[in-house]
Formats: C-alpha cells, sequence, structure tokens
C-alpha cells in the first residue's frame, strides 16, 4: 500500500516546508517537492499542515480506580485518540501491591493486545518496590522495552510509596537506562485535609480541590526533585498544574538539574471555578491534581514559552456521570480522572497557536517529538522524516467547529469543553502508513494498533 500525500506544509519540530510525502508500506519513503509517483491513494492535503502524528504520553484505559474502572478501553480510546490526531499512547501498566511486575504487564497486555486501534507502549508503575520487584527493573527495560517508571506519592494505602522506595527506585531504574516518573502531591497532606473537611461536612466537588491545595502539590515537587538530584538521576514529572511547583523546578534547574515537565491541556485552559458548577457538575473535573487558577495556567503556557514544560498530555481517565455520582454524598469517592484524548490536539492548536501566536514547532514538539524523545520512540514515532513511521495528521487549520460529547467518540457521557468554538481540525489521520481516519470516518478498527517497544532513556551517543 501506498500513499501520496500532495500540497501540504509539512511541520516538524526543526522546521515547516511546503512538501509532498510519499508513503510505502509502514514507512515515510520520500518527502519532496513536486512528487509525482503512482500511488495506490493519492491526497490532496492543499491548505493543510501534516503533522506527526500526536503522541499522549500519559493515558489510563480500562484502569480499576476508586471502585471503579475508566469508561474507555484500549479499543474505544484509542480510536477516540485517532480522530482527535493522537497515534500513539502511552498507557500505564499498574503493579498491585503484593504483586509482581511481570503480572501487571501481562495484564495490561491482555487489556491491550488485540483491541487497541492506535499503537500503545506502556509505563510501569511501582506501587510496591521490594527485593522482587527491584529484580524486575532490568527486564522490563531490556526484554519488554518499557523504560519509564511511575510512582505515586499521593493515594497512600493504595499506590503511594514511602521515600526510601523511590531512592531505591531511582538508582535501579538509572542503572538499566530507564527515567523514574512522578505523581508528585504528598498524600499524607491531603488526606489529613479530607479528613477535616469531611468532618465539618464539607462534602461538594469543590473541597476536592480545597483538600489538594499547590502546596501539596510544590512540596512533593521539591522533594522528588532533591532526591533525584542526590543520586544525579534524570526525572519526569506528570501533569504539573501550578506556579509553586513550577518554581520548584526552576529552582532546582539553577543547579544544573535535569527534569522533564509535563502538563496536561485541561490544566492549560481551565480554572477552579469549574467546580461551581451546579447540579453536581463539579464533579465532571474531579481529577489529581485539581484544576487550578487563571494565574497558574499563565505560569504553565510560560512554563512551555520557555522550555521548562517539555509535554502536553492529558491524562485521559474518563469516568460516565454514573460512576461519578459514587460521590454525590461525598466528594473523596468520585472517581478521580477527565475524558481528554480527543481534545488535546485541536485545543492546543486552537489556543496555543491560533490564540496566543505558539509556533508550531513547539506546537509539535510538546505533542509529539518530545514524548517521543523522551520515551525512546524517537526517530521510529514524533516527527514526519523519511524512514520513520508513517504517522501523520492531515490538519485543517481554518476549518472551525464546536466541540460536544456528542460528536466526540470517547465512551463517555461529557466533554470539559463542551460548546467550545475551536479552529483547526484533524481531517485525516495516518497511523502507519494507513489511512485510519478519513474526515470524521473510521477506517480501522479493533487490534490494527501495536505494541511499540521502546528504547532506554539515556541513548548511547553511538
Ligand atoms: O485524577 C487522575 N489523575 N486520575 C488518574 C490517576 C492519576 O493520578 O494519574
Ligand atoms: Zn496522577
Ligand atoms: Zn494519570
Amino acid at each position: 500500500m501506498s500513499i501520496l500525500i500532495k500540497n501540504g506544509t509539512v511541520v516538524t519540530s526543526a522546521a515547516t516546508t511546503k512538501a509532498d510525502v510519499y508513503i510505502e508500506g509502514e514507512k515515510v519513503h520520500t518527502i519532496g517537492t513536486n512528487l509525482s509517483m503512482k500511488a495506490d491513494k493519492t491526497i490532496d492535503a492543499s491548505g493543510c499542515y501534516l503533522f506527526p502524528g500526536g503522541i499522549d504520553a500519559h493515558t489510563h484505559m480500562d484502569l480499576p480506580f476508586m471502585g471503579t474502572s475508566s469508561s474507555d478501553d484500549f479499543e474505544t480510546g484509542t480510536l477516540a485518540g485517532l480522530h482527535g490526531g493522537t497515534t500513539t499512547i502511552i498507557d500505564f501498566a499498574f503493579q498491585k501491591q503484593g504483586d509482581t511486575l511481570q503480572n501487571a504487564l501481562n495484564v495490561w497486555h491482555e487489556k491491550a493486545d488485540g483491541k487497541a486501534v492506535g499503537d500503545y507502549a506502556f509505563h510501569m508503575v511501582v506501587t510496591d518496590f521490594n527485593e522482587k520487584s527491584r529484580a524486575e527493573i532490568g527486564p522490563m527495560v531490556a526484554r519488554h522495552g518499557i523504560s519509564s517508571f511511575k510512582t505515586f506519592m499521593a493515594y497512600k494505602g493504595a499506590l503511594m510509596v514511602d521515600d526510601k522506595s523511590l531512592v531505591g527506585l531511582f538508582h535501579e531504574v538509572e542503572k538499566y537506562g530507564g527515567i523514574v516518573t512522578t505523581h508528585a502531591e504528598n498524600g499524607d497532606l491531603i488526606d489529613t485535609l479530607k479528613a477535616e473537611h469531611i468532618a465539618k461536612g464539607n462534602l461538594t466537588p469543590k473541597f476536592h480541590a480545597i483538600t489538594r491545595p499547590p502546596i501539596a502539590e510544590s512540596e512533593a515537587t521539591g522533594r522528588i526533585a532533591d532526591l533525584a538530584f542526590e543520586g544525579k538521576h534524570p526525572l519526569y514529572i506528570v501533569h504539573m498544574t501550578c506556579e509553586d511547583a513550577v518554581n520548584r523546578v526552576r529552582q532546582a534547574m539553577l543547579r544544573n538539574q535535569k527534569i522533564h515537565v509535563e502538563t496536561c491541556i485541561q490544566y492549560l485552559l481551565l480554572d477552579d471555578t469549574v467546580y461551581e458548577e451546579p447540579d453536581f457538575g463539579g464533579a465532571k473535573y474531579v481529577m489529581s491534581p485539581p484544576i487550578r487558577k487563571k494565574k497558574d495556567q499563565e505560569v504553565l503556557w510560560a512554563g512551555i514559552d520557555q522550555g521548562l514544560v517539555e509535554v502536553v498530555a492529558t491524562d485521559h481517565c474518563p469516568f460516565c456521570m454514573d460512576q461519578k455520582r459514587a460521590g454525590e454524598k461525598d466528594f473523596s469517592k468520585i472517581p478521580n480522572g477527565g475524558p481528554v484524548i480527543e481534545d488535546r490536539m485541536e485545543l492546543l492548536f486552537s489556543e496555543g497557536v491560533v490564540k496566543r501566536g505558539m509556533s508550531l514547532q513547539k506546537f509539535v514538539d510538546v505533542t509529539s517529538t518530545a514524548p517521543a524523545r523522551i520515551f525512546g520512540m524517537a526517530p521510529k514515532k514524533g516527527t514526519i522524516a523519511v524512514g520513520s513511521d508513517a504517522d501523520i495528521v492531515i490538519f485543517d487549520p481554518t476549518k472551525k467547529h464546536k466541540i460536544s460529547h456528542k460528536t466526540r467518540h470517547m465512551r463517555v457521557d461529557y466533554n470539559m469543553f463542551e460548546g467550545w468554538e475551536v479552529t483547526g481540525k484533524c481531517r485525516q489521520t495516518i497511523l502507519r502508513g494507513t489511512l485510519a481516519i478519513d474526515d470524521g470516518k473510521a477506517l480501522v478498527g479493533k487490534g490494527f494498533g501495536k505494541y511499540i517497544s521502546r528504547a532506554k532513556y539515556a541513548q548511547p551517543l553511538n
């Protein structure tokens, strides 16, 4: 199968060039002007950008969490991703406390293999760092292509690990060329504040945000940065939301420390007035960390501009309203997470590129190239280059549309950006040389996605 894309503008994190792209099999074969190969299919991309397929470095498909499971599985979630220009996800395989990493990996392969429509990789979540799981780190990197290990500093009793485990994991992961990633919130502080508010009868969704204040995030951010610095380990902090945490990273960088920071599109665009939405509407935005203030959004946008925030992901973890209603009488029982995967690329283009003048290079970098580079998928993924996987989004930058859960494909009954007017639309999505989405129509289905085995974080120079 071959595809010739004519008259588009190819955007990579390095350059914007008017060029044709010829795809043969799963790979980009030729990039040039006036290409005239005989292809099975020719697409006219006049007036459109060609972006590298989006990589969402933070998703939770089919995740058992807080007494229920996230409502998108690997089939529906990755298909929604393809509609929204995301061709590859990195999902999280959760170790059960007392169980092995290998079992976690087996369970996640069962959820995804033969089901995912888009490509997928896994981070390994270490919830129980002991001698047995320590010995599993090396094989995870070398045999299974899992080079990133996630830790939680919150959700005590279920996911949270102590500082001793964090230190031990840093050492072990670095030995094998991996990287530790962290959900940075102080779980003990949050649990104390939660208990205090629940005792006072403060039970509505807005108390989710009140009991997870910025200081819980900035303290944990500073602590994990210090622990990484002590052993000179690389670090990736997931879903950063607020000024105080960003400033902790700024301080760490003054001592020449390398920390990668991810934020998510919802933290760039929403503020904490969402928790006032009537009729339990605030529950739609219950996620951790919570949605912050407008001034925090500005800090995150500036952080992207400065190169401090390198990745814009989603933390896609949807729950339908009847699942959210488990916490109707107590905010602490509302399952944490929201649906975002399909909205990320179009929203960042509209709000970032169109409204704030973000460069096309930066847009591509934070949505695709940087996650590919950090998480060992470059240059196979994350760029449009000869020899790379032909994962390409043909994007119409002028098309205006309105977001609604009724027209999106995520398996959930609301959208956090319902009614938002957006400029720019993913017209076609190509995954490994196959036209996957054509003007809203899915041309691939269950099982089309492939597992992506990733390289080490610390690539040797040659
Ligand atoms: O609220 C969230 N973010 N739910 C998913 C789990 C996590 O903390 O990433
Ligand atoms: Zn998290
Ligand atoms: Zn998450």
